[in-house]
Formats: structure tokens, sequence, C-alpha cells
């Protein structure tokens, strides 16, 4: 079934899904989004909407989060979702649950489409949700959606500060 908040556009229809997830669990979730507006088929706003729900469904569920960050960006041609929490953190265990079927659901939704699915945890920043997705049926070799991943990441947050190397000059 289609959500009818889809006739708006996916920038509205995620933005929408964060307020209503925001009033509704006390955790902030905040939205950012360099595009006016994104035109996406039929398909492919219903599979972006629906992995974003599971995945805030999940943090709600899982992540004891307090803070959500989600990007929306269109990007040469493919679609890229990133939501960021900074609850507890997924773990590998967590992700080979048997008995688990949403993340499963979600990787198989974004394969459909010739996308990546990615998910990854930290115990001290949390969980982060990738999703890449051709917004044309072209397919795109999985190097270059890596690498296009890697580019849009954009700066690492800033770790222990590491002492310099000293430099022996002769
Ligand atoms: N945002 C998250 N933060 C922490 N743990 C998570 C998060 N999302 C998922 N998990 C962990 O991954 C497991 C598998 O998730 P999922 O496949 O959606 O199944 P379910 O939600 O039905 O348990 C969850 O049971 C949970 O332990
Ligand atoms: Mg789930």
């Amino acid at each position: 079934m289609r959500p009818g908040i889809l006739d708006c556009g996916i920038i509205a229809a995620v933005q929408w899904q964060a307020k209503e997830f925001s009033d509704r669990t006390s955790i902030a979730c905040k939205v950012t989004c360099v595009n006016d507006e994104i035109a996406l088929d039929s398909d492919l706003a219903i599979a972006v909407f629906r992995v974003f729900q599971e995945t805030l469904t999940n943090i709600s569920k899982h992540a004891n989060a307090s803070h959500v960050q989600v990007k929306l960006v269109e990007l040469e041609g493919l679609i890229l979702l990133e939501v960021t929490d900074n609850g507890c953190g997924i773990t590998d265990i967590d992700m080979e649950k048997q008995a688990s079927f949403g993340i499963r659901g979600m990787r198989e939704r974004c394969q459909q489409l010739k996308g990546n699915f990615h998910i990854s945890g930290d115990s001290e920043r949390g969980t982060k949700v990738t999703i890449l997705i051709p917004m044309s049926n072209l397919e795109y070799q999985s190097g270059h959606l890596v690498g296009l991943e890697n580019e849009f990441r954009g700066p690492q947050q800033p770790g222990p500060i590491k002492k310099k190397k000293k430099v022996s000059r002769l």
C-alpha cells in the first residue's frame, strides 16, 4: 500500500514522519536535505519511506537514543538516506538474530531496486543505517556505490587526539 503522504514528495514525507516520531517518542529527530525537490518513481519512494519507518521503529524499540539525525540527498542519480542515532549501537550478534526480519526485509527491498543497505553500530556512537539506490533502472557497479557512500560520509567525528610523530631531519 502506498502511504498517502508520498503524494507530497519524499522530502515532505520523511519530514512529516520524523516529526510524528519525535512527537510520539520524545526523541529529537532532525532531517537535513540539500535538494529542494527529489522526484522518485513510486516504487522507489515507497521503499525509501518504508525503510525509514522501520529504522525509526528499531530506534524506538532497541536504541535507547535521545537524538536521531537524518540525511536525505539526491546525488548523481542516486538517492541516499542516512539515519544515525546516538543510542547503544547495534552489534554483529544483533544483526544475525534468526527471528528478526526487519533488517533482512530492508536489505531485500534495497537489493530489489539494485541498491545497497548498510547498518553499523558502535557502543559509543550509536547506530547508522545507510541506503543508496539508483534512481533509474541503470545498474551501477557496486564499487561506484561504495565510492559515493564514502565520498558522502564526509569528515569523521573527531577521535582521540593523536600525538604528532616526530620527524627527524638530517
Ligand atoms: N537502532 C538500533 N540500535 C540498537 N540496536 C538495534 C537497532 N536496530 C536494530 N537493533 C538490533 O538489531 C536486532 C534486529 O533488528 P530487526 O531485524 O529489525 O528485528 P526486530 O526489531 O524484530 O528485533 C534488534 O532486535 C536489535 O537488537
Ligand atoms: Mg525491527
